[in-house]
Protein backbone atom coordinates (compact mmCIF):
# COMPACT_ATOMS: atom_id res chain seq x y z
CA UNK A 1 0.00 0.00 0.00
CA UNK A 2 2.94 2.51 0.74
CA UNK A 3 4.62 1.65 -2.00
CA UNK A 4 1.51 2.56 -4.52
CA UNK A 5 1.02 5.58 -2.78
CA UNK A 6 4.74 6.55 -3.14
CA UNK A 7 4.39 5.64 -7.29
CA UNK A 8 1.23 7.65 -7.05
CA UNK A 9 2.70 10.98 -5.50
CA UNK A 10 5.79 10.48 -8.19
CA UNK A 11 3.47 9.85 -10.90
CA UNK A 12 1.14 13.48 -9.73
CA UNK A 13 4.38 15.30 -9.19
CA UNK A 14 5.70 14.40 -12.69
CA UNK A 15 2.52 14.81 -14.38
CA UNK A 16 2.24 18.64 -13.02
CA UNK A 17 5.77 19.23 -13.59
CA UNK A 18 5.61 18.67 -17.90
CA UNK A 19 1.84 19.77 -17.50
CA UNK A 20 3.79 23.52 -16.42
CA UNK A 21 6.57 23.26 -18.61
CA UNK A 22 4.94 22.31 -21.85
CA UNK A 23 2.04 24.65 -21.30
CA UNK A 24 4.11 27.66 -23.41
CA UNK A 25 5.28 26.71 -27.07
CA UNK A 26 4.97 30.23 -28.40
CA UNK A 27 8.54 30.49 -31.00
CA UNK A 28 10.98 32.80 -30.77
CA UNK A 29 10.93 34.85 -33.66
CA UNK A 30 12.10 38.35 -34.67
CA UNK A 31 8.72 39.51 -36.38
CA UNK A 32 5.07 39.97 -35.01
CA UNK A 33 2.97 36.42 -35.44
CA UNK A 34 -0.36 37.62 -36.54
CA UNK A 35 -3.53 35.93 -35.60
CA UNK A 36 -7.03 35.17 -38.60
CA UNK A 37 -9.24 36.13 -35.57
CA UNK A 38 -7.40 38.98 -33.75
CA UNK A 39 -10.48 41.60 -34.61
CA UNK A 40 -12.64 38.96 -33.15
CA UNK A 41 -10.40 38.61 -30.18
CA UNK A 42 -10.17 42.43 -29.70
CA UNK A 43 -13.72 42.94 -29.21
CA UNK A 44 -13.82 39.61 -26.96
CA UNK A 45 -11.71 41.95 -24.54
CA UNK A 46 -13.34 44.93 -25.39
CA UNK A 47 -16.77 43.66 -24.79
CA UNK A 48 -15.63 41.87 -21.63
CA UNK A 49 -14.19 44.90 -20.46
CA UNK A 50 -17.05 46.98 -20.91
CA UNK A 51 -19.41 44.97 -18.89
CA UNK A 52 -17.29 45.25 -16.18
CA UNK A 53 -17.43 48.88 -16.14
CA UNK A 54 -21.32 48.67 -16.27
CA UNK A 55 -20.81 46.13 -13.03
CA UNK A 56 -19.01 48.43 -10.99
CA UNK A 57 -22.40 50.22 -10.49
CA UNK A 58 -20.70 53.17 -8.62
CA UNK A 59 -21.85 57.33 -10.15
CA UNK A 60 -18.44 57.64 -11.53
CA UNK A 61 -16.44 55.11 -13.80
CA UNK A 62 -12.81 54.76 -13.26
CA UNK A 63 -10.43 52.92 -15.67
CA UNK A 64 -11.21 49.27 -16.37
CA UNK A 65 -8.04 48.46 -14.95
CA UNK A 66 -5.72 50.00 -12.68
CA UNK A 67 -8.92 51.95 -11.60
CA UNK A 68 -7.42 53.57 -8.44
CA UNK A 69 -4.46 56.10 -8.89
CA UNK A 70 -2.25 56.78 -6.18
CA UNK A 71 -0.18 59.79 -7.39
CA UNK A 72 0.11 61.26 -10.76
CA UNK A 73 2.69 63.70 -10.62
CA UNK A 74 4.68 65.35 -12.73
CA UNK A 75 8.45 64.51 -13.99
CA UNK A 76 11.65 65.13 -16.04
CA UNK A 77 12.44 62.29 -18.64
CA UNK A 78 16.18 62.56 -19.29
CA UNK A 79 17.86 61.02 -21.99
CA UNK A 80 21.49 59.78 -20.69
CA UNK A 81 24.28 61.54 -22.33
CA UNK A 82 26.16 58.49 -22.56
CA UNK A 83 23.81 56.51 -24.66
CA UNK A 84 24.97 54.07 -27.05
CA UNK A 85 24.89 54.69 -30.80
CA UNK A 86 23.10 51.66 -32.02
CA UNK A 87 20.15 52.53 -29.63
CA UNK A 88 19.75 56.27 -30.60
CA UNK A 89 16.14 55.95 -31.89
CA UNK A 90 12.87 58.29 -31.54
CA UNK A 91 13.05 59.61 -28.45
CA UNK A 92 16.54 58.40 -27.56
CA UNK A 93 18.31 60.01 -30.59
CA UNK A 94 19.63 62.77 -29.12
CA UNK A 95 21.73 62.37 -25.68
CA UNK A 96 20.88 64.53 -22.97
CA UNK A 97 17.58 65.84 -24.36
CA UNK A 98 14.60 66.57 -21.55
CA UNK A 99 11.27 65.50 -22.01
CA UNK A 100 8.55 66.63 -19.47
CA UNK A 101 5.76 63.63 -18.29
CA UNK A 102 3.07 63.01 -16.35
CA UNK A 103 3.28 59.90 -14.39
CA UNK A 104 0.22 57.88 -13.04
CA UNK A 105 1.20 55.17 -10.44
CA UNK A 106 -2.40 52.84 -9.67
CA UNK A 107 -3.45 49.69 -8.59
CA UNK A 108 -3.76 47.14 -11.18
CA UNK A 109 -7.70 46.02 -9.76
CA UNK A 110 -10.31 47.40 -11.64
CA UNK A 111 -12.79 49.08 -10.16
CA UNK A 112 -13.32 51.27 -6.97
CA UNK A 113 -15.18 48.97 -4.31
CA UNK A 114 -12.83 47.19 -1.98
CA UNK A 115 -9.81 48.78 -3.97
CA UNK A 116 -7.75 49.30 -0.47
CA UNK A 117 -3.53 49.16 -0.92
CA UNK A 118 -3.36 46.49 1.61
CA UNK A 119 -4.51 44.18 -0.62
CA UNK A 120 -2.36 42.13 -2.89
CA UNK A 121 -2.19 43.51 -6.27
CA UNK A 122 -0.08 44.42 -9.43
CA UNK A 123 0.68 48.03 -8.85
CA UNK A 124 1.26 49.90 -12.42
CA UNK A 125 3.38 53.19 -13.62
CA UNK A 126 2.08 54.64 -16.76
CA UNK A 127 4.30 57.77 -17.97
CA UNK A 128 2.94 60.20 -20.65
CA UNK A 129 6.00 62.00 -22.17
CA UNK A 130 4.46 65.35 -23.71
CA UNK A 131 6.08 68.06 -26.15
CA UNK A 132 8.10 65.47 -27.42
CA UNK A 133 8.93 67.22 -30.93
CA UNK A 134 10.25 70.63 -29.35
CA UNK A 135 13.65 69.10 -29.33
CA UNK A 136 13.81 68.98 -33.67
CA UNK A 137 12.64 64.95 -33.10
CA UNK A 138 11.01 64.52 -36.56
CA UNK A 139 6.91 63.72 -36.76
CA UNK A 140 6.20 60.91 -38.95
CA UNK A 141 2.22 60.38 -40.14
CA UNK A 142 2.42 57.28 -37.86
CA UNK A 143 3.43 58.91 -34.99
CA UNK A 144 1.44 60.10 -31.96
CA UNK A 145 1.46 63.56 -30.19
CA UNK A 146 2.44 61.93 -27.01
CA UNK A 147 5.21 58.74 -26.07
CA UNK A 148 3.86 56.65 -23.55
CA UNK A 149 5.38 53.86 -21.23
CA UNK A 150 3.00 51.67 -19.21
CA UNK A 151 4.68 48.90 -16.86
CA UNK A 152 3.66 46.89 -13.82
CA UNK A 153 5.61 45.93 -10.73
CA UNK A 154 5.95 42.00 -12.21
CA UNK A 155 8.13 41.10 -14.70
CA UNK A 156 5.68 38.82 -16.55
CA UNK A 157 2.29 39.14 -17.86
CA UNK A 158 0.46 35.94 -16.08
CA UNK A 159 -1.43 34.85 -19.78
CA UNK A 160 0.48 33.76 -22.35
CA UNK A 161 -2.15 34.70 -25.56
CA UNK A 162 -5.16 36.78 -26.32
CA UNK A 163 -7.33 33.58 -26.75
CA UNK A 164 -6.36 32.47 -22.61
CA UNK A 165 -6.75 36.18 -22.12
CA UNK A 166 -10.30 36.26 -23.12
CA UNK A 167 -11.34 32.88 -21.48
CA UNK A 168 -9.19 34.51 -18.19
CA UNK A 169 -12.03 37.31 -18.57
CA UNK A 170 -14.94 35.65 -19.48
CA UNK A 171 -14.97 32.65 -16.63
CA UNK A 172 -17.09 33.39 -13.97
CA UNK A 173 -14.72 31.54 -11.48
CA UNK A 174 -11.33 32.74 -11.99
CA UNK A 175 -9.83 29.92 -10.65
CA UNK A 176 -11.09 27.59 -11.90
CA UNK A 177 -9.91 28.97 -15.56
CA UNK A 178 -6.87 27.93 -14.32
CA UNK A 179 -7.55 24.17 -13.42
CA UNK A 180 -10.98 23.15 -15.36
CA UNK A 181 -11.32 19.84 -16.67
CA UNK A 182 -9.60 16.49 -15.65
CA UNK A 183 -6.68 16.78 -18.18
CA UNK A 184 -3.78 18.19 -16.33
CA UNK A 185 -1.97 19.18 -19.45
CA UNK A 186 -5.19 21.85 -20.55
CA UNK A 187 -4.97 23.21 -17.67
CA UNK A 188 -2.59 27.09 -17.20
CA UNK A 189 -0.72 25.87 -14.32
CA UNK A 190 2.33 28.18 -15.42
CA UNK A 191 -0.44 30.90 -15.91
CA UNK A 192 -1.52 30.24 -12.31
CA UNK A 193 2.01 30.74 -10.77
CA UNK A 194 2.58 34.09 -12.87
CA UNK A 195 -1.25 35.47 -11.59
CA UNK A 196 -0.46 34.53 -7.91
CA UNK A 197 2.78 35.92 -8.12
CA UNK A 198 1.73 38.96 -9.94
CA UNK A 199 -0.79 39.77 -6.87
CA UNK A 200 1.99 40.67 -5.07
CA UNK A 201 2.22 42.50 -1.58
CA UNK A 202 1.86 46.32 -1.35
CA UNK A 203 5.40 47.79 -1.97
CA UNK A 204 6.80 50.31 0.83
CA UNK A 205 6.21 53.45 -1.30
CA UNK A 206 5.30 53.26 -5.40
CA UNK A 207 8.58 55.26 -5.59
CA UNK A 208 10.96 52.40 -4.21
CA UNK A 209 9.57 49.53 -6.68
CA UNK A 210 10.46 48.19 -9.98
CA UNK A 211 7.92 48.29 -12.70
CA UNK A 212 8.17 45.88 -16.38
CA UNK A 213 6.51 46.70 -19.76
CA UNK A 214 6.02 42.73 -19.57
CA UNK A 215 5.30 42.93 -23.60
CA UNK A 216 7.70 43.87 -26.61
CA UNK A 217 8.20 46.95 -28.25
CA UNK A 218 10.54 48.03 -30.92
CA UNK A 219 13.37 50.73 -30.56
CA UNK A 220 14.17 51.26 -33.81
CA UNK A 221 15.53 47.37 -35.63
CA UNK A 222 15.76 46.43 -32.07
CA UNK A 223 12.97 44.03 -30.37
CA UNK A 224 13.03 45.52 -26.53
CA UNK A 225 11.25 45.19 -23.04
CA UNK A 226 11.24 47.91 -20.87
CA UNK A 227 11.61 49.04 -17.14
CA UNK A 228 11.70 51.82 -14.80
CA UNK A 229 13.87 50.80 -11.21
CA UNK A 230 13.75 53.20 -8.48
CA UNK A 231 17.15 54.61 -7.99
CA UNK A 232 17.40 53.41 -4.53
CA UNK A 233 16.09 50.20 -4.25
CA UNK A 234 16.86 49.32 -0.80
CA UNK A 235 14.06 48.62 1.64
CA UNK A 236 13.19 51.37 3.51
CA UNK A 237 10.66 51.62 6.20
CA UNK A 238 7.41 52.81 5.73
CA UNK A 239 6.61 56.16 7.14
CA UNK A 240 2.85 55.51 6.82
CA UNK A 241 0.92 52.66 8.67
CA UNK A 242 0.53 50.69 5.91
CA UNK A 243 -3.19 49.01 7.62
CA UNK A 244 -4.49 51.94 5.98
CA UNK A 245 -6.22 51.37 2.69
CA UNK A 246 -5.25 54.86 1.34
CA UNK A 247 -1.39 54.48 2.06
CA UNK A 248 0.23 54.41 -0.94
CA UNK A 249 -0.91 58.10 -1.33
CA UNK A 250 -0.20 59.12 2.11
CA UNK A 251 3.21 57.47 1.70
CA UNK A 252 3.98 59.45 -1.81
CA UNK A 253 2.41 62.80 -0.26
CA UNK A 254 5.00 62.72 2.75
CA UNK A 255 8.14 61.52 0.34
CA UNK A 256 7.43 64.04 -2.09
CA UNK A 257 6.78 66.73 0.22
CA UNK A 258 10.32 66.85 1.29
CA UNK A 259 12.61 64.84 -1.30
CA UNK A 260 12.62 63.75 -4.94
CA UNK A 261 11.84 60.33 -6.36
CA UNK A 262 13.92 58.79 -9.23
CA UNK A 263 14.08 55.82 -11.50
CA UNK A 264 16.23 54.41 -14.01
CA UNK A 265 14.43 54.20 -17.25
CA UNK A 266 16.31 50.68 -19.05
CA UNK A 267 15.72 47.92 -21.84
CA UNK A 268 16.52 44.79 -22.67
CA UNK A 269 17.39 43.62 -26.19
CA UNK A 270 15.86 40.55 -27.69
CA UNK A 271 18.63 38.18 -28.15
CA UNK A 272 16.88 35.42 -30.32
CA UNK A 273 19.32 32.34 -29.75
CA UNK A 274 17.51 32.73 -26.50
CA UNK A 275 14.50 32.26 -25.33
CA UNK A 276 12.60 35.58 -25.32
CA UNK A 277 9.54 35.27 -27.40
CA UNK A 278 7.47 38.32 -28.66
CA UNK A 279 4.47 36.23 -28.85
CA UNK A 280 4.27 35.27 -25.27
CA UNK A 281 4.68 37.94 -22.26
CA UNK A 282 4.25 35.16 -19.84
CA UNK A 283 7.87 34.08 -20.49
CA UNK A 284 10.28 36.22 -18.43
CA UNK A 285 13.62 37.92 -20.78
CA UNK A 286 15.96 36.75 -18.37
CA UNK A 287 18.60 39.10 -17.28
CA UNK A 288 21.37 36.27 -17.25
CA UNK A 289 20.29 36.19 -21.20
CA UNK A 290 20.03 39.57 -21.99
CA UNK A 291 20.83 42.68 -19.06
CA UNK A 292 18.83 45.77 -18.90
CA UNK A 293 20.67 48.31 -20.44
CA UNK A 294 20.15 52.18 -18.70
CA UNK A 295 18.64 54.58 -21.58
CA UNK A 296 16.94 57.71 -18.90
CA UNK A 297 16.32 58.92 -15.78
CA UNK A 298 13.17 59.69 -14.68
CA UNK A 299 13.77 63.03 -12.00
CA UNK A 300 10.30 63.16 -10.04
CA UNK A 301 10.37 66.84 -8.25
CA UNK A 302 9.40 67.49 -4.68
CA UNK A 303 5.85 68.37 -5.05
CA UNK A 304 2.51 68.54 -3.79
CA UNK A 305 0.40 66.31 -5.99
CA UNK A 306 -3.28 65.78 -5.14
CA UNK A 307 -4.97 68.90 -4.98
CA UNK A 308 -8.70 67.94 -6.62
CA UNK A 309 -8.42 69.97 -9.64
CA UNK A 310 -5.02 68.14 -10.31
CA UNK A 311 -6.81 64.68 -9.56
CA UNK A 312 -9.36 65.40 -11.84
CA UNK A 313 -7.12 66.43 -14.82
CA UNK A 314 -5.29 63.09 -14.40
CA UNK A 315 -8.45 60.64 -14.22
CA UNK A 316 -9.22 62.41 -17.28
CA UNK A 317 -6.13 61.97 -18.64
CA UNK A 318 -5.84 57.93 -21.13
CA UNK A 319 -3.01 56.17 -21.31
CA UNK A 320 -2.06 53.69 -23.88
CA UNK A 321 0.59 52.01 -25.43
CA UNK A 322 -0.20 52.68 -28.49
CA UNK A 323 0.38 56.32 -27.73
CA UNK A 324 4.19 55.95 -29.25
CA UNK A 325 6.45 56.76 -31.89
CA UNK A 326 6.38 54.61 -34.68
CA UNK A 327 10.00 53.09 -33.71
CA UNK A 328 8.84 52.28 -30.66
CA UNK A 329 5.59 51.02 -31.53
CA UNK A 330 3.91 48.09 -29.27
CA UNK A 331 4.85 44.49 -30.70
CA UNK A 332 3.15 41.07 -29.81
CA UNK A 333 -0.48 39.93 -30.20
CA UNK A 334 -0.96 40.85 -26.29
CA UNK A 335 -0.25 44.06 -27.07
CA UNK A 336 -2.25 44.57 -30.64
CA UNK A 337 -5.47 43.81 -28.83
CA UNK A 338 -4.76 46.43 -26.27
CA UNK A 339 -5.15 49.33 -28.99
CA UNK A 340 -9.20 48.49 -28.65
CA UNK A 341 -9.45 47.90 -25.40
CA UNK A 342 -8.18 50.67 -23.91
CA UNK A 343 -9.39 53.25 -26.90
CA UNK A 344 -13.22 51.52 -25.95
CA UNK A 345 -12.26 51.73 -21.75
CA UNK A 346 -11.53 55.42 -22.15
CA UNK A 347 -14.36 56.39 -24.57
CA UNK A 348 -16.83 54.78 -22.10
CA UNK A 349 -15.81 56.24 -19.15
CA UNK A 350 -15.19 60.20 -20.60
CA UNK A 351 -18.73 59.44 -22.22
CA UNK A 352 -20.51 58.11 -18.67
CA UNK A 353 -18.44 60.66 -16.73
CA UNK A 354 -19.54 63.68 -19.57
CA UNK A 355 -15.40 64.61 -18.95
CA UNK A 356 -13.07 65.23 -21.89
CA UNK A 357 -9.51 64.01 -22.17
CA UNK A 358 -7.63 66.78 -21.23
CA UNK A 359 -5.66 68.73 -24.44
CA UNK A 360 -3.38 71.06 -22.56
CA UNK A 361 -0.91 68.69 -20.90
CA UNK A 362 1.86 71.21 -20.46
CA UNK A 363 2.92 72.29 -16.88
C1 LIG B 1 0.73 43.22 -20.73
C2 LIG B 1 1.01 43.99 -19.73
C3 LIG B 1 0.16 45.13 -19.26
C4 LIG B 1 0.61 46.17 -18.51
C5 LIG B 1 2.03 46.37 -18.01
C6 LIG B 1 -0.51 47.06 -18.31
C7 LIG B 1 -0.45 48.23 -17.59
C8 LIG B 1 -1.48 49.13 -17.44
C9 LIG B 1 -1.40 50.35 -16.68
C10 LIG B 1 -0.19 50.87 -15.94
C11 LIG B 1 -2.62 50.96 -16.78
C12 LIG B 1 -3.02 52.27 -16.10
C13 LIG B 1 -2.91 53.40 -17.07
C14 LIG B 1 -3.30 54.69 -16.37
O1 LIG B 1 -2.71 55.01 -15.32
O2 LIG B 1 -4.19 55.38 -16.91
C15 LIG B 1 -3.46 50.13 -17.58
C16 LIG B 1 -4.77 50.40 -17.87
C17 LIG B 1 -5.58 49.58 -18.55
N1 LIG B 1 -5.25 48.32 -19.03
FE1 LIG B 1 -3.42 47.46 -19.03
N2 LIG B 1 -1.62 46.55 -18.92
C18 LIG B 1 -1.25 45.36 -19.51
C19 LIG B 1 -2.06 44.53 -20.25
C20 LIG B 1 -3.35 44.79 -20.52
C21 LIG B 1 -4.17 43.98 -21.36
C22 LIG B 1 -3.71 42.70 -22.10
C23 LIG B 1 -5.40 44.57 -21.38
C24 LIG B 1 -6.62 44.14 -22.12
C25 LIG B 1 -6.61 43.60 -23.30
C26 LIG B 1 -5.36 45.74 -20.55
C27 LIG B 1 -6.41 46.61 -20.31
C28 LIG B 1 -6.34 47.81 -19.68
C29 LIG B 1 -7.43 48.78 -19.59
C30 LIG B 1 -8.83 48.60 -20.14
C31 LIG B 1 -6.95 49.89 -18.89
C32 LIG B 1 -7.72 51.18 -18.56
C33 LIG B 1 -7.64 52.12 -19.77
C34 LIG B 1 -8.45 53.41 -19.60
O3 LIG B 1 -9.64 53.36 -19.23
O4 LIG B 1 -7.91 54.52 -19.87
N3 LIG B 1 -4.10 45.85 -20.05
N4 LIG B 1 -2.75 49.02 -17.98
Amino acid sequence: MRFIKIVLVIVVFFVLYFAYHFSSNAPVTTSEIFRDDEAAQAQRSVDQFIKELDADKTSYVARGAHSKAHACVKAFFEINEDIQAELQHGIFRQPGVTFKSWIRFSNGKGGMKGNYDTNKDAHGMAVKLFNIYANGLEKNAADSETQEFLMHDSPVFFVANVNDYNQFLESEDKILYFVEGINPFKWHLRELIHALNTLKPPPVSPLKTQYFSNTAYKLGPHNIKFSARSCSLQEEQSSTENSDPDFLQKEMVKKLSSGDGCFDFMVQLQDPTKYMPIEDPSIEWRESDSPFISLAKIKIPSQVFNSPEQREFCENLSFSPWNSLDVHRPIGELNRIRKEVYQASSKYRHKKNKAEVPTNLDW
